[in-house]
């Protein structure tokens, strides 16, 4: 029995997490597993009446979950900062889910913005350390709205943290069975003291790993690469920062934020799946955003919870779907609603 926590969250959130759970559904009685849900009101509606953004009582409830499904958070009321410190990056930092997986993979018959390239070049997957660098919130201010003012945000990269995030890239590199290739993405040239650090564990790290190749790009060319050669990549292994950046842009390359998922995992913990695209305000409860990037986030979150044939099966939904069904992943240019492209996943896994 798998106990899954649900935060359908702001915005669009809850209308995609709701195609998902359809989906969950119809693979769990195809593949017959059990699985129970418990919903979760966090987000900004609950921050406006309340203030609360996770309450320690909920928190306490996750930790006994085995995983949790996310819409998306933010809200056009609150500060920026507030409910993505206070829910997401909370839950991050306190489960302490220390990766950051973002696969990027374009699918036949979707478009991408990067001229000659196809399924066959698009198809790798970022590793980026999530509970650690940048995001940490170290730092602080003086004397602010003066001209005096002062402003500064140390990212903070520890031995363990660096080594593990490493080690979990080569691992899933191994699993992961293609080219056999795991790419630092740093900037050993600016930040000499952090990528040194990344650099010098990487290549320890690699010497236990005899079949797999390894490589090094600057973030800068890394982003180049992403869209001259994507082809070129196998695993890539990032901090904090880059890992964000980069993976936007990866996400467009595969058809955008309407496909593309992540998860943020704790491989001995509670892992959290969540389609990357945001809250997406301006269309809020019009049915026109596409669900397939909250799908993946449950095909992501069933590889996760070991129910990979389930997985795998969602996976070709998708498929279908994208090159058969669907007019485009772009808002209100599916030709269809939301809830009808989750029920043409559910068809297609229903079917035969
Ligand atoms: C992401 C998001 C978050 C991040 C924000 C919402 C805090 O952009 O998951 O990539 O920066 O990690
Ligand atoms: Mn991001």
């Amino acid at each position: 029995m798998h106990k899954i926590a649900v935060i359908p969250g702001d915005g669009t959130g809850p209308e995609v997490v709701a195609e998902g759970l359809k989906v969950l559904k119809a693979v769990s009685e195809k593949f017959k597993f059990k699985y129970q849900l418990e919903h979760y009101d966090l987000g900004g509606e609950r921050y406006l009446k309340t203030k609360e953004t996770l309450p320690v009582s909920v928190f306490n409830e996750f930790k006994k979950m085995d995983a949790i499904y996310l819409g998306a958070i933010g809200h056009p009321d609150v500060k920026p900062g507030i409910l993505e410190r206070g829910i997401l990056l909370n839950i991050r930092f306190q489960l302490d889910q220390y990766i950051n997986l973002r696969p990027v993979k374009l699918y036949p018959g979707v478009e991408t913005p990067l001229r000659d390239k196809g399924p066959e070049d698009i198809d790798y997957i970022v590793v980026r350390e999530n509970t650690e660098g940048a995001y940490i919130g170290a730092g602080g201010c003086l004397k602010k709205g003066t001209p005096d003012e002062v402003a500064t945000q140390e990212a903070i990269h520890t031995r363990k943290g660096v080594e593990r995030c490493i080690r979990y890239a080569f691992e899933y590199c191994v699993k992961r069975d293609k080219k056999k290739k795991v790419t630092l993405c740093g900037k050993t040239n600016v930040l000499t003291y952090a990528f040194d650090l990344w650099e010098r564990v990487f290549n320890e790290v690699a010497k236990e790993y005899k079949g797999i190749a390894t490589d090094y790009a600057h973030v800068d060319a890394t982003c180049m690469w992403m869209v001259k050669n994507p082809e070129w990549f196998d695993v890539i292994v990032t901090d904090n920062m880059f890992g964000d950046i980069i993976t936007d842009l990866a996400a467009m390359t595969q058809g955008g934020l309407g496909i593309a998922a992540g998860g943020n995992i704790n491989p001995e913990g509670v892992s959290m799946f969540e389609p990357m695209g945001g809250s997406t305000p301006k269309y809020t409860g019009k049915g026109v955003v596409s669900p397939l990037a909250a799908i993946s986030a449950c095909q992501l979150m069933l590889e996760i919870l070991g129910e990979e044939k389930a997985a795998a099966e969602v996976e070709k939904a998708i498929m279908k779907v994208v090159k058969q069904d669907i007019k485009s992943l772009t808002a209100g240019n599916m030709g269809h609603s939301t809830a009808e492209v989750g029920d043409l996943v559910v068809k297609s896994i229903l079917a035969k």
